[in-house]
């Protein structure tokens, strides 16, 4: 059976005090109500990674970066290599996330090579694609989907490939309030286990957890979670409030 993953990025959210409480929070909500079968990751801003990790030791809940460098290491003021994201504890990292590509440029060749650094140091990637809302009304979606699959991840060897998560995130729904419907969700999950399949073989793909991401909450976790190639989500808002959080946990 496939990995389910329910992961939070919260993004440029929360003071030190604030991270500690919502840690604390979530750690009570899964003491009370574990959520079996499922890996839960939770992805806080770069200062608070450390912390994360030691307050999460021993617990089911597993760690994230946001990101990493795609250089080992060197004159990169303000980065940060994914050997020493290793080196803390951290066992996963979100990469190629839409705002990353919009505010800062990431090109998928960049992207591309931080995957590579972060397999190198044994992290496992977080691999983010989705279209846009003009791509989509254009209905160019599978089309950009597929050069971003091309592009980042169709290099890699198959021992590779095969410890990489991919979340689809359409990026009209990131923050939007809009969610994909289930069926677009499955319609574009599938095309991108096809994908890999056609790369890899179908046995890589039927086991790649691909997560859906983009206003998922509560509310609509489990009809997205109920479709047969939705393996869990990357939760951006919702991941902020810990009860919200653990109910998306819960909705397998
Ligand atoms: P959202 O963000 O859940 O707030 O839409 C998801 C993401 O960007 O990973």
């Amino acid at each position: 059976m496939r990995e389910k993953i329910v992961a939070g990025n919260w993004k440029m959210n929360k003071n030190r005090t604030e991270a500690k409480a919502l840690v604390s929070e979530l750690l009570k909500e899964f003491k009370h109500k574990p959520a079996p079968g499922v890996t839960v990751v939770v992805a806080p801003p770069m200062p608070f990674t450390g912390e994360v990790v030691d307050q999460t030791a021993g617990t089911s809940v597993q760690v994230g970066a946001q990101n990493c460098h795609q250089s080992e290491s060197g004159a990169y003021t303000g980065e940060v290599a994914a050997e020493m994201l290793k080196s803390i504890g951290v066992q996963y990292v979100i990469l190629g996330h839409s705002e990353r590509r919009t505010y800062y440029g990431e090109t998928d060749a960049f992207v591309a090579a931080k995957i590579d650094r972060a397999l190198e140091h044994d992290l496992v990637p977080i691999y983010c694609c989705g279209e846009l809302l003009e791509e989509r009304k254009a209905g160019r979606h599978f089309e950009v989907i597929e050069a971003q699959l091309k592009a980042a991840l169709y290099h890699l060897h198959p021992t590779e490939m095969a410890k990489v998560v991919i979340a689809y995130e359409p990026v009209w729904a990131i923050g939007t309030g809009e969610t994909a419907t289930p069926e677009q969700a499955q319609e574009v999950h599938a095309f991108i286990r096809q994908k890999i399949a056609d790369q890899y073989g179908r046995e890589l793909a039927e086991g790649c957890a691909i997560l859906y991401g983009g206003s998922c909450k509560p509310s609509n976790a489990q009809s997205l979670f109920l479709q047969p190639d939705v393996d869990g989500g990357l939760i951006g808002g919702a991941s902020l409030k810990a009860a919200d959080f653990a109910a998306i946990a819960h909705s397998f």
